[in-house]
């Protein structure tokens, strides 16, 4: 069976496809959508570039959106830090393997939370696989399991260098007369670089101001990069994205990293169960690639390289209906550097 993922400028062709869905349903066809040959690793690209169509739209089609996000000077990800406070008293070593991607188990009093990123090289090029990735923290009343390894657990990037693990919004707790803002602790070591030891924290906490670590926004152990918003998805749990960028050195983190050459605007809609429309935009003339990954890392669906005006366009997905249920990650790639991603989940 195939998977389809093609690509189409935004909004002129979604007309069209619409009045020819109208068209092809008279004709007893359940899709408008053509059934692209599914490219896995043993299917040429070759084959697959003759399956996709691609065209651009002009800029008076999408006033302002081809402006939407201007180019900028090329950087390297914005180096950050280490953790002010390192790893805390409350580290357990040997904690176990995070099973079926749950850090918290199901029954875990608190807010869930799902945490996920990629691991990267400072240029932003290259993603990293098989990063381990210790992270602990308290539960919802702010206590540690300092018997045992409750809310304590190890995870590995993937093939692709993509982590994700849900767990609990931690607890706060008492740090002399304030409490520290919640936070989750890591120890990462992606392979061939040294361990870092660090500390994420949260959006809009209240304790982050007050809080010697948290608070700070320059220097050696410059927290900025790693507060990170976090959202309510349809399963009402918060998701946070925290992109982890190793030189050998230091870790950075910054969730918006590289985005000068393009990005996924969205994908919709989130959760999906039959169909995934992926809105993205390319901000100079590049050439560019959509691919869809499962949380292993394995290659579900591409869109294959083409060279791009600057634009806004989108893609659709149309997996097989036996795609199993789970998180996807969909990625943009732009003139061979992975610039973006999003999740998707598949219910
Ligand atoms: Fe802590």
């Amino acid at each position: 069976m195939g998977r389809a993922l093609e690509r189409a400028p935004f909004l002129f062709v979604q007309l069209i496809q619409r009045f020819v869905l109208l068209q092809l349903n008279e004709a007893g066809v359940n899709s408008f959508h053509q059934k692209l040959q599914f490219m896995d690793a043993s299917k040429s690209r070759r084959q697959f570039l003759r399956n996709t169509t691609l065209a651009a739209i002009t800029a008076t089609a999408l006033p302002g959106i081809a402006n939407a996000r201007k180019p900028q000077a090329q950087q390297d990800c914005n180096k950050t830090t280490l953790d002010y406070y390192g790893q805390g008293p409350f580290y357990t070593a040997g904690a176990p393997e995070i099973v079926n991607n749950l850090l918290a188990s199901e029954n875990e009093t608190g807010t869930r939370l799902i945490l996920s990123g990629v691991v990267r090289t400072l240029d932003c090029t290259q993603q990293i696989p098989n990063t381990v990735i210790d992270a602990w923290h308290a539960n919802d009343a702010g206590a540690y399991d300092t018997q045992g390894f409750n809310m304590r657990g190890i995870t590995s990037s993937n093939a692709q260098g993509f982590y994700l693990f849900e767990t609990i919004l931690p607890g706060k707790y008492l740090n002399g007369s304030s409490y520290r803002p919640r936070h989750i602790h890591f120890k990462i070591t992606p392979p061939g670089f040294s361990m870092i030891t660090t500390q994420l924290y949260f959006e809009g906490d209240t304790d982050i101001p007050g809080d010697a670590a948290a608070s700070l926004t320059s220097g050696t152990y410059d927290a900025t990069e790693r507060i990170i918003p976090i959202t309510l998805n349809g399963d009402n749990k918060y998701e946070g994205t925290w992109d982890i960028i190793v030189d050998g050195a230091g870790i950075t983190g910054i969730q918006d990293a590289h985005l000068n050459n393009g990005m996924i605007y969205s994908v919709a809609p989130n959760p999906f169960s039959d169909k995934l429309t992926i809105h993205y935009g390319v901000f100079k003339p590049s050439k560019v690639s959509i691919c869809v990954f499962n949380l292993s890392g394995s290659l579900e669906a591409t869109l294959d390289e083409q060279f791009l005006a600057p634009q806004k366009y989108f893609a659709t997905w149309q997996p097989d209906s036996g795609l199993s249920k789970g998180i996807y990650f969909i990625t943009l790639k732009v003139n061979d550097m992975q610039t973006h991603y999003l999740k998707a989940v598949k219910i």
